[in-house]
């Protein structure tokens, strides 16, 4: 049966056809049920801890992380997303909330303004640009923070291997000062929640 992993990555390839994917599914990621919550939930904490008062969330999909942490914390973050299907349905489910279409390999400076960079489940699909978007970070918004949320899996990962398979590496991997980080999973889970915050530097 078609899954929409196939329209991500399949074989251990990026295939990021992101809007054929939106096209033919209602709700990839069960996004609509929030799941990892601890590290949905840590990244709110993180928010919270530092005093962040603007976010530019990188990777929104149908927007309900956005629609959380506006409950959460006020905050309506600017939330982009390279789909302009998932921005159309997320515009239709939150009205009330920020949403455009934006590809963060691109288009990252247009956001300079923002407190906080907020990657939401989207490090595995910028892999090929991550050394870029690392460097228009470093130019363009010092001193300013980065919240990452990524799962990991256990032992099962196919693409990406070479950059990094777990929260440690991925930490190493990255030039900015960890300022928090946060790792939890359920014992039944296959996958590892994470969720860091860097200072830019
Ligand atoms: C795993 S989904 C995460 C969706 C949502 N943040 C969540 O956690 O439920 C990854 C999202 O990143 C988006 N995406 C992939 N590459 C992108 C890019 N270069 N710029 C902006 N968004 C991108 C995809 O369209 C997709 O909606």
């Amino acid at each position: 049966m078609e899954s929409y992993h196939d329209y991500v990555i399949k074989d251990g390839k990026l295939i990021a056809k992101f809007d054929e994917m939106y096209t033919r599914f209602d709700d990839p990621w069960m996004q609509s049920q929030q799941p990892n919550r601890y590290s949905r939930s840590a990244g709110i904490i993180h928010i919270e801890n530092f005093g962040i008062r603007s976010i530019l969330e990188c990777g929104c999909g149908l927007g309900y992380y956005a629609n959380w942490i506006r409950e959460e914390t006020g905050i309506t973050p600017v939330s982009v997303d390279i789909s302009s299907v998932a921005i159309e349905k997320a515009k239709i489910l939150f009205p009330h909330l920020n949403f455009e279409v934006a590809n963060i390999n691109t288009d990252l400076l247009k956001y300079r303004h923002v407190d906080c960079v907020l990657w939401a489940e989207i490090v595995w699909y910028i892999l090929p640009d991550l050394n870029h978007i690392i460097e228009v970070l470093r130019e363009n918004f010092q001193n300013k923070y980065l919240i990452v949320n990524q799962v990991f899996y256990k032992g099962t990962q196919k693409y990406g291997v070479e950059y990094f398979t777990n929260l440690d590496e991925f930490i190493k991997y990255m030039p900015f000062e960890l300022l928090g980080k946060c790792e939890a999973t359920r014992t039944s889970d296959s996958t590892i929640e994470t969720s860091t915050i860097f200072r830019i530097s």
